[in-house]
């Protein structure tokens, strides 16, 4: 099983003129292994992330969640596709701020929907393992950016989904912190999920299981 797309093409228009940020790109993301896709700033990564999460839709190409082709679902259907099978770690800050990271995490939980969806024991093991069994009962604005990306880690892979999406996880934080997110990845690889993982941090793509490279909208292998 896999998330996949074939020859999917999304064009913007800049300036007038139309280019194509994500040009003919054919991936494939495996269950149990971290696929990264590495390149510059401004090559088309995080949209071709949201096209295979359905947040996005591409001019061209198909994608397909397992056995079911995504681009063939009305708008709802895809968020509630997307809601049940990836556990997203955005880009940006995306903890709400009127509840704690505990609270969020729980919401996040609760909303996936997932039956069975991972039990308190592996909750605890990734509070653990991400270090934020301290950071609980405290609101997001007081986190500094490493914590919010641990917290949001926690979140996205404490849903009980079979992949687990990540726009530069490691973005902010120190070479030890990325280390222990990568930690974290890799027993969700293990476990059977299908990592994606957008970076440009050499220590993400060293750690890879399947590496590609972005230039200008184009995957290279
Ligand atoms: N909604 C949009 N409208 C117009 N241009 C966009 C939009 N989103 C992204 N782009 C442009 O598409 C290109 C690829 O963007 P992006 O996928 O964010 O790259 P990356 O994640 O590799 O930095 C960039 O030139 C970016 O400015
Ligand atoms: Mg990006």
């Amino acid at each position: 099983m896999s998330i996949e797309s074939v020859n999917i093409t999304k064009e913007y228009v800049r300036r007038g003129k139309t280019f194509r940020a994500v040009d003919e790109v054919s991936i494939s993301v495996p269950k149990g292994k971290i696929t990264v896709v590495t390149g510059n700033s401004g090559s088309g990564k995080s949209t071709l992330l949201n096209i295979l999460a359905g947040m996005i839709v591409p001019e061209g190409g198909t994608v397909r969640i397992d056995d079911t082709e995504l681009l063939s679902l009305k708008s709802r259907e895809r968020d509630k596709l997307r809601g049940k099978k990836i556990g997203i770690v955005p880009q940006v800050q995306s903890l709400i701020g009127g509840l704690t990271v505990r609270e969020n995490i729980d919401l996040q939980k609760s909303f996936s929907g997932i039956a069975g969806n991972d039990g308190e024991e592996k909750l605890a093991d990734y509070i653990k393992d991400l270090e934020i069994e301290d950071l609980l009962d405290v609101f997001p604005s007081s986190l500094s950016g490493g914590e919010m990306k641990r917290a949001a880690v926690v979140r996205a892979i404490s849903g009980g989904h079979e992949y687990i999406f990540a726009d530069e996880p490691t973005g902010e934080l120190d070479p030890e912190n990325a280390s222990r997110i990568m930690d974290a990845f890799r027993k969700q690889a293990d476990e059977g999920r299908g990592i994606l993982l957008i970076t440009h941090d050499s220590l993400v793509e060293e750690r890879a299981d399947i590496l590609y490279r972005m230039e200008k909208g184009h995957l290279l292998n």
